[in-house]
């Protein structure tokens, strides 16, 4: 007589992977664990974590328990989500990530989404300077957002440029974003009717004691001086040698630089200068208008 099958052991139901997955990772001060193990799990099956939570008494089979273990480990030694599923939603766009470039973060979708309402009432042809553009999700969301839209991506990192490149191709934006490899906007040609920036602005001295996720993503996307404004001030100071008249500037800065950035924009030189706060209440992105 042929043995009864076992039945399926508890274990290798999802929902049962779940709560043990999300108690590894707290124990390791993993931020919103129970999120993350279903973000995991959901790419070791390849489903959509909807789907994952919609049937937690799916059964897992063994190869895809073994990604998910491997992933978990990954994640227990403090490498950012994103990196472990090679990718992060920004405003809708699927952007390319690993460690040649930072995890675009909420606050940069926000200062995105204000580039958006600078440009809308723009007819015709316009121009936008993405300024140390990582994996490129700025310029690329506006370039998807605004078909006339040209965009000029300028970056330092060689790193981070080819990352940036590989997501204009595979979002089908490559003829639309130029981009420039440099470290100033010295030297750059051309004016723009817009330049949008998050440029590194974390403090020299704060980095060493920033967690492991943080950390592993590129010292050159987090580091921005001594105060942490080194990219912003030499943003400030030649901006308007590549603004168009009208053309405006806006920059996404930490908590408590933003009133010093905006003290060093001359009234002479701007005009409508603001700040806005991200959806936290802080202060964090600076914008003026080239007289
Ligand atoms: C905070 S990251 C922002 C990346 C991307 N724009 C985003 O928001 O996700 C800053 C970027 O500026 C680049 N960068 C650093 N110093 C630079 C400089 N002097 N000139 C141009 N780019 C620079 C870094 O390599 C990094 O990609």
């Amino acid at each position: 007589m042929k043995p009864e099958r076992a039945p399926a052991k508890s274990g290798k139901l999802s929902g049962r992977l779940l709560p043990d997955a999300a108690a590894r990772l707290r124990a390791r001060g993993v931020e919103e664990p129970e999120l993350n193990a279903q973000w995991l799990l959901a790419a070791a099956l390849g489903v959509e974590r909807m789907a994952l939570l919609a049937d937690l008494s799916a059964p897992v089979p063994a190869a895809a328990r073994r990604r998910f273990e491997e992933t978990l480990t990954l994640k227990e030694s403090g490498l950012p989500l994103a990196y472990i599923l090679g990718w992060q939603n920004f405003r809708g766009l699927k952007i390319k990530v690993d460690g040649r470039v930072l995890v675009p973060r909420p606050e940069t979708e926000e200062l995105a989404g204000l580039a958006a309402e600078f440009l809308k009432p723009f007819k015709g042809a316009v121009s936008a300077l993405d300024y140390g553009a990582g994996s490129g999700a700025i310029g690329l969301w506006l370039a998807r957002k605004f078909p006339a839209l040209e965009v000029t991506a300028a970056e330092k990192s060689a790193r981070a440029i080819a990352c940036a490149r590989e997501n204009a191709a595979a979002l089908g934006l490559a003829d639309r974003i130029t981009f420039v490899r440099t470290g100033t906007l010295e030297g750059m040609t051309g004016r723009f009717d817009l330049i949008v920036s998050n440029p590194p602005y974390i403090p020299t001295r704060v980095i060493g004691g920033l967690s492991p996720e943080v950390l592993s993503e590129p010292h050159m996307a987090l580091d921005g001086g001594g105060d942490g404004l080194d990219i912003a001030r030499m943003l400030v100071a030649l901006a308007p040698g590549r603004l168009k008249k009208g053309g405006a500037m806006l920059l996404e800065v930490g908590g408590g630089q933003a009133k010093k950035l905006l003290s060093l924009m001359p009234d002479r030189t701007w005009t409508g200068k603001k700040l806005f706060k991200d959806l936290n209440g802080v202060e964090r992105f600076v914008f003026g208008i080239k007289k």
